[in-house]
């Protein structure tokens, strides 16, 4: 087995043994307006955008592209409006060969967008989300097949009813994977602490819990959860890890020659961490590579991670 390697070789070249189950990804599908700017402008400035993008987002949906392209068979479900981004989101995912015949449409909905400032001298990433569309809820998630997967990776959102959607697939799948995203501090998103195999947490949802390093997060989490394995991505610094009972290990970041965009680095790492254990690497080896394949995508504009 050879780790997928981009830049220089193809990440869909590094084939996939056969018996890999497919992924289903849980969270939102959102339509991305970027524009890139050669700085980030300063309040009520009027500034001209150097280039601009329109394409679909949404953590859940990031992670499962780059899974896509690491030969893993997709699938998503989330909610979308009956509008017209609601069909461009829709034909984008279809054409990064992601299922969505699983996808909840809410009649009347207005689809969520992000409009994004790329800043070309950082390459940081100012995000202003609008969202005003119900949530997937467990009744929806009931209903959604879970025949073939190896994995099913939730955004930490909507708790309550993700709670009982986590505790769906640990009852009627035992045998599948199931990870959490840490990351946003939301209310009563303690109560999926205890249900996933693996969680993955964020440098903003520790801060917003007032563990201002990635260790004590790590300690914070091993005492609320039984998950086999946390992990922590923590920015430049790179990421943290700590299997169940075992040592706190670190990871430093892989940083390209020039970091030219950051939007959904976090869900380039997220998929690498599923794609490196679906591979039967050890937790370490997972997270090395998404360290890597995620400091890679800094330096390259969007998330097609080919050549
Ligand atoms: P998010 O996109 O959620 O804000 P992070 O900023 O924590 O996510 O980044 C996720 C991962 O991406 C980090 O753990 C690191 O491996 C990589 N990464 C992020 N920013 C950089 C950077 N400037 N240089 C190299 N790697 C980076
Ligand atoms: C990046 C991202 C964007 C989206 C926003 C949603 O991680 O998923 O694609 O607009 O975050 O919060």
């Amino acid at each position: 087995f050879v780790l997928p390697a981009i830049s220089e070789s193809s990440a869909s070249r590094a084939a996939l043994p056969a018996d890999v189950g497919g992924v289903l990804g849980v969270g939102v599908a959102v339509l991305d307006l970027i524009q890139e700017v050669t700085s980030y402008p300063g309040e009520d400035e009027e500034v001209r955008a150097i280039a601009q993008r329109r394409v679909r987002g949404g953590n859940v949906t990031n992670s499962l592209t780059i899974l896509a392209q690491f030969g893993h068979s997709c699938s998503w479900i989330g909610t979308l409006g009956d509008d017209a981004a609601a069909a461009e989101i829709r034909m984008e995912l279809v054409r990064q060969g992601i299922d969505v015949s699983q996808v909840v449409q809410i009649a009347g909905g207005t689809s969520p967008l992000s409009s994004i400032l790329l800043s070309r001298a950082t390459g940081s990433r100012t995000i202003v989300h609008y969202r005003d569309l119900p949530e997937l809820d467990a009744a929806a998630f009931a209903e959604v097949s879970l025949e073939g997967l190896a994995w099913v990776h939730f955004e930490g959102r909507n708790p309550v009813e993700t709670e009982q959607m986590i505790r769906r697939v640990r009852s009627v799948a035992p045998d599948v994977t199931i990870s959490l995203e840490l990351e946003k501090n939301r209310p009563d998103i303690d109560i999926l602490f205890d249900g996933p195999h693996v969680l993955l947490a964020g440098q903003a949802f520790a801060r917003a819990r007032g563990w201002q390093t990635p260790t004590v997060l790590l300690e914070e989490l091993a005492g609320r959860s039984r998950a086999d394995l946390c992990v922590v991505a923590w920015g430049e610094q790179g990421a943290a890890l700590q299997r169940r009972e075992g040592p706190i290990q670190q990871v430093p970041a892989v940083v390209p020659p020039r970091v030219v965009d950051t939007l959904g680095a976090g869900d380039v790492f997220n998929a690498g961490v599923m794609d490196g254990l679906l591979r039967g690497l050890p937790a370490l080896d997972a997270v090395r590579h998404a360290v890597r394949i995620a400091g890679a995508k800094c330096g390259r504009m969007g998330l097609d991670l080919r050549d």
